[in-house]
């Protein structure tokens, strides 16, 4: 069995559950299963250090989780624009596996949440990107035959899943939403899939 590892950072849970919609969408790909991970906040104070294990939730991820999955679906909120704090304070820490290349020749894909609709989805999606192409991977996004793309009123971009939280973050992920996670996932899982038959990825790293 093929582990996807999906990482993500959520505050308020919005993130947190696109998070298991892409898991979802991964395990619909027979023989590949979702590994979720996230990430501890960072603090202002340099002593404070987090349980190693989260009171509730996905277990913290580690170098190793990198290491031994096929693929990765990577979330955040935006913040600012942006990856929020902790995922970049998380990936900085990941220089180990990019000297090894262990992340080399695997797919990547892409999920965040917003409040507003125009608060820098694609800004955060592209700049998640960036130190995902430093380790050489490969990402994956969302073709237009997913055809919610083209009438969706709330989340869905070509560059990754979205979600529109609302301003109180209360709002439900949407049908299209959900489809467009699923989608996400799987094609991750169908593009790792190919990747590993062709001997391009080791099933415990590249
Ligand atoms: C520090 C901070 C910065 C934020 N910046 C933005 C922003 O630039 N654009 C936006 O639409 N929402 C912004 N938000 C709202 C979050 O992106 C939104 O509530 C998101 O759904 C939270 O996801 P979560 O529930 O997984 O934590 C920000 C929230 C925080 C705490």
């Amino acid at each position: 069995m093929s582990e996807i590892l999906v990482l993500y950072y959520s505050r308020h849970g919005a993130t947190a559950k696109m998070a298991h919609e892409i898991a979802h969408g991964i395990e619909r790909l027979s023989g590949i299963t979702a590994r979720l991970r996230t990430v501890p906040e960072v603090s202002a104070v340099c002593e404070a250090v987090e349980d190693s294990i989260p009171d509730t939730g996905a277990p913290y991820a580690s170098l190793d989780d990198l290491q031994d999955c096929i693929g990765l679906a990577m979330g955040s909120p935006t913040h600012f624009g942006n990856m929020a704090a902790p995922l970049k304070y998380f990936l900085d820490s990941t220089t180990p596996v990019w000297l090894a290349g262990g992340l080399a020749g695997k797919p990547a894909a892409l999920f965040i949440s917003t409040s507003s609709l125009h608060g820098g989805q694609e800004t955060t999606l592209l700049s998640m990107m960036l130190p995902l192409l430093h380790h050489g991977m490969l990402l994956v996004g969302l073709p237009y035959s997913e055809t919610t793309l083209l009438t969706t009123t709330t989340g869905g971009t070509p560059y990754g899943a979205s979600h529109v939280a609302g301003v109180n973050n209360d709002r439900p992920l949407s049908d299209e939403e959900i489809r467009q996670c699923h989608a996400l996932g799987r094609r991750l899982a169908e593009v790792a899939k190919a990747q590993q038959a062709a001997g391009l990825i080791g099933s415990g790293g590249a």
